[in-house]
């Protein structure tokens, strides 16, 4: 009965602890949803990087558009907040851990490396924080931006897909 008892208390802690993962990060920008195959395949078509330029996701969840990009040849940085995310990423990109890096934190507070490309599937409040962060880390240089699902207010895309925008900086 002792044992069954410990079992079930362990269970509990980790729901919780899951749970918490995935929850507190919705104080800091979007929950965790994943982008599907071919939406994903149409952000990169819409980005159109060429092997060896840099793609940034911004929230890069469980790794999947990470995967995709390194399979069309481009360097990958992610961040992501949810740690339990980042091992589970880390863990899926294994075989392109030259191409991939992935930044457990908070991408508001970093300071982005250089890129091509950006990736994100945030929420509609944060678009235009989205925007100002852009144009504060580019610093004049050209960035192209393909978000899922969320448009930037004030800003024209240069081209739509099915629910996909495309931003020129
Ligand atoms: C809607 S999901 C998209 C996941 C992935 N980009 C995809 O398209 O499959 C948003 C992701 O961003 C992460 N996230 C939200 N706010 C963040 C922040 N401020 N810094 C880093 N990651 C964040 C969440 O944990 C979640 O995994």
């Amino acid at each position: 009965m002792g044992y069954v008892r410990v079992i079930i208390e362990a269970l509990f802690g980790v729901f919780v602890v899951v749970l918490l993962m995935f929850g507190f990060v919705i104080l800091f920008g979007a929950p965790y949803l994943p982008t599907l195959k071919k939406q994903t395949d149409d952000a990169l078509d819409l980005l159109d990087l060429k092997p060896g330029q840099t793609l940034l996701e911004l929230g890069s969840g469980d790794g999947r558009v990470m995967l995709a990009a390194a399979k069309r040849g481009l360097h990958v940085v992610g961040y992501e907040l949810n740690p339990l995310l980042c091992i589970v990423s880390m863990f899926v990109t294994i075989r392109y851990r030259k191409q991939i890096t992935v930044v457990w934190g908070d991408f508001w507070k970093k300071q982005w490396p250089a890129a091509d490309g950006i990736f994100v599937f945030l929420l509609d409040k944060y678009m235009e924080k989205l925007n100002n962060k852009i144009i504060q880390e580019q610093k004049g240089k050209k960035v192209k931006l393909v978000s899922f699902a969320f448009t930037i207010k004030d800003k024209k895309p240069t081209k739509t897909k099915k629910g996909l925008y495309l931003y020129q900086y």
